[in-house]
């Protein structure tokens, strides 16, 4: 076996490799320095005919040749990969006027405008702001509210029932409950959330957003309720709009009213109801009932948007269409 043979070799392509200059090129020189019909194949495919000595001596020799052909390969291409980059990049006109590319701005959603408005009107006037449960037991969402048990609200059509005591709440109503349950007297809250009813179309969703007011206190009546009413409206519409109080029925309100806007096309639309709260609620929270007095009101978020922007369709709200959401801006 001549080993300066095989030193030669490995010198001679050391020197191949560094005048190669094109990609194609050292493709077909690796192919041939290294591949199948190579001269450094066919010896390597003949060690398994040398002696034992010699097999472990050649075998380590070889393989480290191979091994250094292929790295000075690779070393090569890599400059050559380096060069046409340059090349490219000096070549390559740059026009500094293109503008750059901007990340998508989002905006905030329609509702949580709302909701953030309401909060802020609120809170400005004295309210404490308490977040609440969407899932809620029987008890929460109607007993507890005078609902009673035969009610039509109850109905599976109307509710989302999870088992047989367990369901999504309806109303927000159910926070006054909690509040009326955790919080010292007097009390004055608001708590803003989603409701669920199985109810869809244009102007319903079976997802929507609630506003519910409580005052507890021992001085509190109507014309409070009525003035809180009137000027939240008037806030968030930045405008006097005509407003009615129209008498009505809720279990948990005794003097009951909804309170509906008139459109621009005169047509009055509801968008809020309120009253005085039930003396069987304030009995259920074991409150006496003959020294405070309470008021609440439930406001419809969708609604007052709906007017607010002149949306016609309350779906879009969750359709996540960009061309709609993109007005917000
Ligand atoms: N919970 C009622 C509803 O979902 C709205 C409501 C009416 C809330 C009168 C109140 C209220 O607090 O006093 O339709």
């Amino acid at each position: 076996m001549n080993e300066k043979k095989i030193f030669k070799f490995f010198e001679l392509t050391k020197i191949i490799i560094k005048n190669v200059n094109s990609l194609h090129k050292l493709n077909i020189i690796k192919k041939r320095f290294l591949g199948k019909d190579s001269y450094l194949h066919n010896k390597i495919n003949k060690i398994k005919f040398f002696k034992k000595k010699n097999k472990i001596i050649y075998g380590k020799l070889f393989n480290k040749i191979f091994f250094n052909v292929k790295k000075n390969i690779f070393a090569r291409k890599k400059y050559i990969n380096e060069k046409l980059r340059k090349r490219f990049l000096k070549k390559k006109f740059f026009d500094v006027s293109i503008p750059g590319r901007r990340n998508l701005r989002g905006s905030i959603h329609p509702i949580n405008k709302s909701i953030n408005k309401i909060e802020n009107f609120f809170y400005n006037i004295g309210f404490n702001i308490v977040s609440g449960n969407e899932i809620e037991n029987e008890y929460y969402n109607f007993d507890a509210l005078n609902i009673s048990k035969n009610h039509p609200a109850r109905d599976f059509n109307d509710t989302f029932w999870i088992d047989k005591n367990i369901l999504l709440r309806t109303q927000t109503s159910n926070m006054q409950i909690h509040i009326m349950k955790s919080k010292q007297l007097p009390i004055k809250v608001v708590s803003i959330g989603k409701v669920y009813r199985n109810d869809n179309d244009i102007t319903h969703t079976p997802m929507f957003h609630q506003v519910e007011g409580l005052i507890i206190n021992k001085k509190i009546n109507f014309s409070n309720l009525k003035w809180i009413i009137k000027n939240f409206l008037k806030y968030f519409f930045k405008h006097d709009f005509s407003i009615r109080f129209r008498s009505s029925y809720f279990p948990f309100t005794t003097l009951s009213t909804e309170v509906d806007i008139k459109k621009d096309d005169g047509k009055w639309l509801e968008v809020l109801g309120c009253g005085m709260v039930h003396p069987n609620v304030l009995r259920n929270m074991k409150i006496d009932y003959k020294k405070y007095i309470g008021c609440a009101f439930g406001i419809g978020i969708e609604r007052l948007t709906m007017l607010r922007y002149g949306i016609s369709d309350v779906r879009i709200f969750f359709e996540n269409n960009l061309n709609f959401l993109n007005q917000f801006k």
